[in-house]
C-alpha cells in the first residue's frame, strides 16, 4: 500500500506531552520537559488509516512519529544536535516501512529547512511548506470575503516575509491587493523579497522592521518562527483579519480576549478525504489536518516519492502544482478556527457589527 510518515513534536510542552504520557505531562514542569526532551528517544505515536482519494479511490496509510524536542529546545540546542534527533526519528519511519517523510512545524524550520535531514535518510523528505502556502493564502482570501473586505481595496501585511513560507505568500498576495506591507527583522532581506514580489504583482510595497506598521492592514498573515507571540491587541486595525500560520502561535490570546472587532483564524487547517483515523488527537477536529501533513499525504496518493519541498527557496510553480493535486484528491480548506474554537457565521457577523460600531463611535 502507498504510505508516508510524518514527524510531529510537542509545541505546548505540558499539553502535548500530556496527550501521549498523561502522568509525565501532569507532573513535570515545562522547564523539566524542555530539559529532558534532549535525552528522550524518538517516539512512535500512531498508525494512520482511511485516507482515500476522491479522484482515484486509492487508499493510503501512514504513521505519526515524534521528535521529542520542543521548539524552544530546537532553537537553543546546537543545530547538529537537533538534526541528529530528527534524523533518528526519520530512521524510525524508515523501519516502519514509510516511503516518504513529512517534517512537521519546527522540524522543517531548524537549520536549512530539511536539506541536511533528507541527505541523511534513505527515503525522500518534504517540509509540506508548498501546500501550507497555498492554504494560508486561500484562508486569507476566504476570510476577507466573509468579513466583507474587498481585496481590490485592501491593505495586506505579511509578518515574517523573509521566511520560506512568508516570501511566497507575499508574492501571491501582491496579485490580490493594491497595498502590501512586508514585515521582517532584516531590512536587506526584506528588500530582496520586495524585489521578487514586484515581479509578481502590482501591489505597492512597504518594507519595515516595525511590527506596529500592521496597524494599517485590513488583512494580516503572520508566519514567523518566533517562539513567543509577536502580535498583540493594540497592533490591529478595527475590522482586521489575522491569519496565524505560525506554530507556536504568533498571535497573543490577549487579542481575542480584548478585541471583539477583529477576526483571528488559524491558517493551515484542511479537510482530509476518506474516513481518516489518525489514531492520535493532535488537537484538531476529526478528519482535518495541518496543510503540511496534507502535502505528504497528497504526494503518497500520487505515488510521488520525491523530496517535493526542501529548503527555503520555494517557487510559485510548486505551490500551484500541489494545490492542483490537493483539489484533485479532495483536500480543501477546512472551516475556520480561532484559538481551538470553530468560527461560526454568527461569530463573524458579531465581529463585523462590533467593528462597524467602533468605526461609527470613532
Ligand atoms: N500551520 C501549518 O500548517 C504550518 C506548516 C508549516 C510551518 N508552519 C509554521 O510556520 C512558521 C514559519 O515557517 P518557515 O518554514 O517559513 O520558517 P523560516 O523559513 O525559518 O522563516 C521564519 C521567519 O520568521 C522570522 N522570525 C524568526 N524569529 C522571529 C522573531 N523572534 N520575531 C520576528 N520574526 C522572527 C524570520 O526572520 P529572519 O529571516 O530575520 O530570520 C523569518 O522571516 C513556523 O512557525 C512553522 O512552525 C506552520
Amino acid at each position: 500500500m502507498d504510505n508516508f510518515a510524518f514527524v510531529i513534536h510537542p509545541i505546548d510542552p505540558k499539553r502535548d506531552v500530556e496527550r501521549k504520557f498523561p502522568l509525565l505531562g501532569r507532573l513535570l514542569p515545562v522547564s523539566a520537559i524542555n530539559f529532558l526532551s534532549r535525552f528522550f528517544p524518538p517516539i512512535y505515536i500512531s498508525h494512520i488509516t482511511g485516507i482515500r482519494s476522491a479522484a482515484t479511490g486509492k487508499e493510503i496509510e501512514g504513521w505519526f512519529v515524534a521528535c521529542p524536542l520542543t521548539p524552544a529546545r530546537m532553537m537553543q540546542l546546537p543545530t547538529p544536535v537537533a538534526y541528529h534527533k530528527i534524523v533518528q526519528t526519520g530512521h524510525m519511519a524508515e523501519k516502519l516501512g514509510a516511503r516518504l517523510l513529512g517534517l512537521g512545524a519546527f522540524t522543517a524550520v531548524v537549520g536549512d529547512a530539511g536539506v541536511t535531514i533528507a541527505s541523511r535518510l534513505s527515503i525522500p523528505v518534504t517540509t509540506g511548506n508548498s501546500y501550507t502556502i497555498a492554504v494560508a493564502v486561500q484562508a486569507v482570501r476566504e476570510a476577507a470575503q466573509r468579513m466583507d473586505i474587498p481585496l481590490s481595496q485592501a491593505t495586506a501585511a505579511v509578518v515574517g516575509a523573509t521566511g520560506a513560507i512568508g516570501r511566497v505568500c507575499a508574492q501571491l498576495l501582491a496579485t490580490d491587493v493594491p497595498q502590501l506591507i512586508l514585515v521582517g527583522r532584516r531590512m536587506e532581506a526584506l528588500e530582496k523579497v520586495a524585489e521578487l514580489t514586484r515581479q509578481r504583482g502590482q501591489a505597492q510595497l512597504q518594507t519595515t522592521t516595525d511590527i506596529t506598521a500592521i496597524h494599517r492592514a485590513d488583512l494580516v498573515l503572520t508566519v514567523t518562527s518566533a517562539i513567543e507571540t509577536i502580535i498583540d491587541a493594540h497592533h490591529l486595525k478595527t475590522g482586521a483579519v489575522v491569519c496565524d500560520v505560525s506554530r507556536p502561535r504568533g498571535v497573543s490570546r490577549q487579542v481575542v480576549e480584548q478585541r471583539d472587532d477583529v477576526l483571528v483564524i488559524e491558517g493551515g487547517m484542511v479537510d482530509v478525504p476518506g474516513d481518516v483515523d489518525f489514531g492520535f488527537d493532535f488537537g484538531f477536529p476529526p478528519k482535518t489536518a495541518y496543510a503540511c501533513m496534507a502535502e505528504t499525504m497528497i504526494l503518497a496518493l500520487e505515488g510521488r516519492y520525491e523530496s517535493y519541498t526542501l529548503g527555503r527557496e520555494i517557487t510559485i510553480e510548486q505551490v500551484t502544482e500541489i494545490e492542483r493535486l490537493a483539489e484533485k484528491h479532495g483536500f480543501r480548506l477546512a472551516g475556520f478556527r480561532s484559538f481551538e474554537r470553530a468560527v461560526t457565521d454568527e461569530y463573524i457577523e458579531q465581529i463585523k457589527e462590533n467593528a462597524r460600531r467602533k468605526r461609527g463611535g470613532a
